[in-house]
């Protein structure tokens, strides 16, 4: 029998951008995780299982090896830091910016202007590297909000269209990042079934070649 493979994906759009990748491989879930209520998707190949978890917690269950590999957002990567963790591919999926965002652009001479994000690393080195002295608060969502009501002074949150901050009153105003979602590996997985993953990731990267040439 060869080697088990579980990969850790997140619903939504992670989940639908990386479903044609994941076809090219040959893989495909038996369960859609928007239906089912299961947390470990069985797929056409007995050796590969798909576990459906939080965006956010995709780069912990690979750190620790409860997952060979995963899909997680470069802005999820930043927060994390990358510990335990390869990451070999660029997948070109769920594109965005990092941005700050405001109601209005901020003035050099404001002194301790707060921060609302889930993103508080980021930020905090953000703003570090400007110079600016902020105090951050924390939100799991919504960051929009925080400006309308007096919460912050400015968000940093994930920006694709715009849509979300224009519906709000909100304008970009600086770009921290330009975000995709990358393939990520557990290193222990790597050294422990090194041809199996590298064959995976080997799959994966001629899928992403032809979906770009595609586009
Ligand atoms: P969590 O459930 O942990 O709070 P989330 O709700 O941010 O995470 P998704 O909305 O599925 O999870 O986003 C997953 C990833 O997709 C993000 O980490 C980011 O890289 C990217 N992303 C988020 N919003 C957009 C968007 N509007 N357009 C394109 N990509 C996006
Ligand atoms: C993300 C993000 C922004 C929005 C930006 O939210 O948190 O609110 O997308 O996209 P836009 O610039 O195209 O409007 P998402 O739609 O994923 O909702 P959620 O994080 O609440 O699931």
């Amino acid at each position: 029998m060869s080697e088990q493979l579980t990969i850790a994906l997140s619903k939504g759009r992670i989940f639908k951008e990386t479903l044609p990748l994941l076809a090219h491989a040959g893989i495909e879930p038996v369960d859609d995780p928007e239906t089912s209520r299961k947390l470990i998707l069985d797929t056409n190949h007995d050796d590969v299982k798909l576990v459906i978890i939080r965006a956010s917690d995709v780069p912990t269950y690979v750190q620790y090896g409860a997952a060979d590999l995963g899909v997680a957002g470069k802005d999820v990567l930043m927060e994390h830091g990358g510990e335990g963790l390869y990451e070999p591919l660029d997948l070109r999926i769920a594109c965005c910016r990092l941005m700050v965002a405001g109601r209005e652009p901020w003035s050099e001479q404001a002194t301790r202007l707060r921060i609302a994000t889930k993103y508080v690393n980021s930020a905090r080195r953000y703003f570090a590297g400007r110079g600016l002295q902020v105090e951050i608060i924390k939100l799991y969502g919504s960051m929009e909000l925080a400006p309308l009501v007096g919460l912050s002074d400015l968000i940093v949150d994930v920006v694709d269209t715009g849509n979300t901050l224009k519906a709000n009153g909100l304008q970009p105003l600086e770009t921290i990042a330009d975000i995709s979602s990358r393939l990520v590996v557990n290193k222990a997985s790597m050294k422990r079934k090194h041809a199996r993953v590298q064959a995976f990731i080997d799959q994966i990267a001629e899928a992403v070649r032809k979906q770009e040439e595609a586009a």
